[in-house]
């Protein structure tokens, strides 16, 4: 018990410094976790808008700019293909999360699922837009790409830039097994000619929406999920998303700093099988 001692007086120096709204939603959350020993509770109770406009809006951090760029070698992705001939309304019909995967892929298949997932489609007022719908425009995600089998690449850790609709090396050498353990040891991960792991730039949407934005960026991330499932359809693709992994473990084989760059979903990809 004595051990609790420094949060709670950490958590009355909180809520001496919070504005009154911020203040009522921590408290009633804090209640709400008390009565539901559910800590989602409390943070679902502490991120709600009050109706009289209360917001925690706690963390405030500086905007990050809207892309994570790494230097080194850059590989140009070729042009997404700009059809599938396949109806959006029978690729949301047949979807189903498949995994069996054959390979290899082909850079054109990366280059148009990476795309239609996460890519620049227009630009206004110098203000870049996405693939997929964003809160407040702020384009959280990040796409990193393991590639183990795929033509013209050599195996390795990739990220996707996708001002330049680009793939940058990070790591060479085939990850899949690494990534298999970060997924719980789910038997199909290694299987796979590639993976794309999406990650949240969690700063980018709480700059604006403050704590608010951790629900924001999972909803950013689920309508780019669903772009991959069903770009992945049309092209004769298979792919699943996995939410279950290690948290600690992603980052570390990201090289990522787990507090602010969140992993939110891993994407096995592969030939259709059957
Ligand atoms: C948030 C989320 C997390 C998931 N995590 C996993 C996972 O870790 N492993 C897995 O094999 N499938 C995972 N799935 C896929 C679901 O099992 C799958 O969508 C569900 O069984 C329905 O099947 P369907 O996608 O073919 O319609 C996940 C799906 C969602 C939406």
């Amino acid at each position: 018990m004595e051990a609790l001692t420094p949060i709670f007086e950490g958590l009355k120096k909180l809520l001496s410094r919070l504005h009154e709204g911020a203040r009522r939603l921590l408290l009633q959350g804090l209640a709400v976790l008390v009565e539901t020993r559910d800590p989602a509770m409390l943070y679902h109770v502490a991120s709600s808008i009050g109706v009289y406009g209360e917001y925690y809006d706690e963390p405030s951090p500086a905007w990050p700019g809207f892309f994570k760029e790494y230097g080194g070698s850059e590989i140009e992705l070729p042009r997404p293909l700009q059809a599938s001939g396949v109806d959006v309304l029978k690729a949301i019909a047949s979807r189903r999360s498949r995994r069996e995967y054959g390979g290899p892929l082909t850079l054109q298949e990366i280059s148009t699922i990476l795309y239609y997932s996460v890519g620049i489609t227009g630009w206004e007022t110098g203000w870049p837009l996405r693939a997929y719908p964003s809160a407040g425009a702020l384009q959280p995600l990040e796409a990193y790409v393991a590639i183990s089998q795929v033509e013209g690449l050599e195996p390795g850790l990739y990220h996707y830039n996708p001002r330049r609709h680009t793939l940058v090396l990070l790591r060479r050498g085939n990850i899949m097994n690494d990534l298999q353990r970060a997924c719980l040891e789910q038997e199909f991960v290694s299987k796979a000619p590639a993976a794309i792991i999406y990650t949240a730039l969690y700063a980018r949407t709480a700059s604006k929406y403050g704590t608010r934005g951790y629900r924001y960026i999972h909803l950013d991330a689920g309508t780019a999920i669903e772009n991959t499932y069903l770009v992945a359809e049309a092209l004769g693709l298979a792919t699943v998303v996995i939410g279950a992994f290690y948290d600690d473990m992603l980052c570390k084989l990201l090289d990522i700093d787990c507090r602010w760059e969140l992993p939110v979903a891993v994407m096995p990809i592969g030939k259709r099988v059957g």
